[in-house]
């Protein structure tokens, strides 16, 4: 298994996409870790298979799933878990994480992480989905708190509540999406660490950090296509006071940055943790 701590990689990792692999092969800088998502890999050959080969012998890998509409009304996949576990063995991955959501239903892919109903019964099936999804790839998941826009009716729980509960009821963790939590918070007239301290950070396992953009009604929209905001830098200090040391992967996918400015931000989040921990910041 990969060097852990606490169940995953430690330190500060970078997701990246295949656009960083030329830039990857001859990086000399500090990189704790790699987040690569799954689909990307799963059933491909070729110069993705050599790519992933090559990634792995040089650094720990975290395995980020987008696709598994963990509280969606399909039935899961058996066929594709089976292939993922099978990724995730031959990584040596020691966790998985994926989104508290649901991104298909009926057959249909949506290509987007849509926010579930905050109801009893939600929280019943996605746990149930969750322990399952554990069971099957034989190692502890990881849930992150998506940014949602708009709240499904019915909903008796906020959201804080809802992650909560799912998290207790299958024995999950949080991957604890700062930026999300930021966004979230200043969508739906919250303030930023009410919204933080109301996640389960007890449970927390991974952080991300990633960046948003305004659209033109003021929404702010997750969008990974800039540096993270002095918001959310702010709103990680918090974090990490509470949650002290643990593993922190920075999200830059759109308007892709090189990788050396990637690494910037990795380096920026590894001297705040290090601040905060010693208390200075
Ligand atoms: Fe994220």
């Amino acid at each position: 298994m990969n060097d852990c701590t606490r169940g995953g990689p430690t330190g500060v990792g970078v997701g990246v996409r295949f656009e960083h692999w030329a830039e990857l092969e001859r990086a000399s800088r500090r990189i704790d870790w790699l987040e690569l998502i799954p689909e990307n890999f799963i059933g491909q050959g070729g110069w993705r298979r050599r790519m992933l080969d090559g990634a792995r012998t040089r650094w720990p890998i975290a395995v980020h799933g987008v696709s598994l509409s963990i509280g969606g009304p399909d039935a899961l996949d058996p066929g594709y878990l089976a292939a993922l576990k099978g990724l995730l063995d031959e990584l040596e991955v020691a966790t998985y994480s994926d989104h508290l959501c649901w991104s298909s239903a009926f057959g249909t892919q949506y290509f987007d992480l849509l926010p579930l109903p905050f109801t009893e019964e939600a929280v019943r099936w996605a746990a149930g989905r969750v322990r399952r999804v554990s069971e099957l790839l034989e190692r502890p998941v990881l849930l992150e708190n998506i940014a949602y826009y708009a709240k499904m009716p019915g909903g008796t729980l906020s959201e804080g509540e809802f992650v909560s509960a799912v998290l207790a009821e299958s024995d999950a963790f949080l991957l604890l999406d700062v930026s999300n939590a930021y966004v979230n918070a200043i969508n739906h007239g919250h303030d930023p660490i009410e919204t933080l301290s109301a996640l389960p950070l007890e449970r927390t396992r991974q952080i991300h950090l990633g960046s948003y953009e305004p659209d033109p009604q003021g929404v702010l929209l997750d969008h990974h296509g800039a540096r993270v905001s002095s918001e959310s830098w702010a709103l990680f200090r918090q974090a990490i006071r509470r949650v002290g040391e643990v593993s922190v992967s920075i999200e830059w996918d759109a308007n892709l940055p090189s990788l050396d400015r990637l690494l910037d931000q990795a380096d920026l989040a590894r001297q705040i943790m290090n601040e905060t921990l010693a208390g200075v910041a």
